[in-house]
């Protein structure tokens, strides 16, 4: 039985009392809903403010990208290490990073393995665009991502890996993918990809999450499907109402 996890992606927003503010309000219901997986991905700016009030909480707490490298001279970035410090989870190749950072599936697959090793885990974004899905692409788009962004990664990896199926279509558009559609997806094309790589039995147990215009008004439709085990949530994750209630549903269903 795979738990559900709900992780808010804050993007660039927030600054250190604001993230306080809400993080203070977050707690109030997310502290007692033990019975999924719930997490915050404020900006670095935040993250040491919210390691401490987050600390023996259950609630976990996400960075939203590092570099791959341990140390050095590679000014603006964070090292696995430094994130590990104050981080259990660390967002990877977010279709934002993918699209305005140049990044790529060697680069998420360079990010997954430094991740890895420094004990984090890993949400690792995959989806297709507009385009690619309007041209009937997005089964040979994801499973692609899948193959390139996990290569070389052995079973007891894998095991450790959180995906996030993102449509780029749906991120902050309100038009959210049908739970349906959503659900074959992980069904028929990431789960075979990631059971490809790394056995039936551990792909069984992987979390894979929804993102892209998750609401409260939506969020039960897609945790009742079978193979959407949680969301990433965007927009809906800046307010503390919103965000609860998606939390909320997830411990529902
Ligand atoms: P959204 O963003 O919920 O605002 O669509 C999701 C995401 O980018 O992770």
């Amino acid at each position: 039985m795979r738990r559900k996890f709900v992780a808010g992606n804050w993007k660039m927003n927030k600054t250190i009392p604001e993230a306080r503010q809400l993080i203070t309000e977050l707690l109030l219901t997310l502290k007692s809903l033990d019975g999924i997986d719930r997490a915050v991905c404020p900006p670095s700016t935040s993250l040491p403010m919210a390691a401490k009030l987050l600390q023996g909480t259950g609630v976990g707490l996400g960075a939203q990208n590092m570099y791959w490298e341990d140390s050095g001279a590679f000014t603006g970035e964070l090292a696995p290490a430094m994130v590990a410090e104050l981080c259990e989870y660390i967002i990877v190749g977010h279709s934002e990073r993918r699209q305005y950072f140049g990044e790529t599936d060697g680069t998420v697959n360079l990010k997954v393995k430094a991740a890895l090793a420094h004990g984090l885990t890993p949400i690792v974004c995959i989806g297709e665009s507009l385009e690619e899905n309007q041209a009937g692409k997005t089964a040979e788009v994801v499973s692609r991502q899948v193959r390139g962004g996990l290569a070389d990664l052995t079973p007891e990896q894998g095991a450790k890996l959180v995906i996030a199926y993102e449509p780029i279509w749906a991120i902050g558009t309100g038009l959210a993918a049908t739970a349906e559609d959503a659900n074959a997806i992980h069904r028929d094309v990431v789960r075979p990809a990631l059971a490809e790589l790394f056995g039936e039995q551990v792909a069984q147990g992987i979390q894979i999450q929804y993102g892209g215009s998750v609401k409260p008004d939506n969020a039960l439709g897609f945790f009742t499907q079978s193979d959407i085990d949680g969301a990433l949530v965007g927009g809906a994750s800046l307010k503390a109402d919103s965000f609860t209630a998606i939390a909320k549903a997830a411990a529902e269903s």
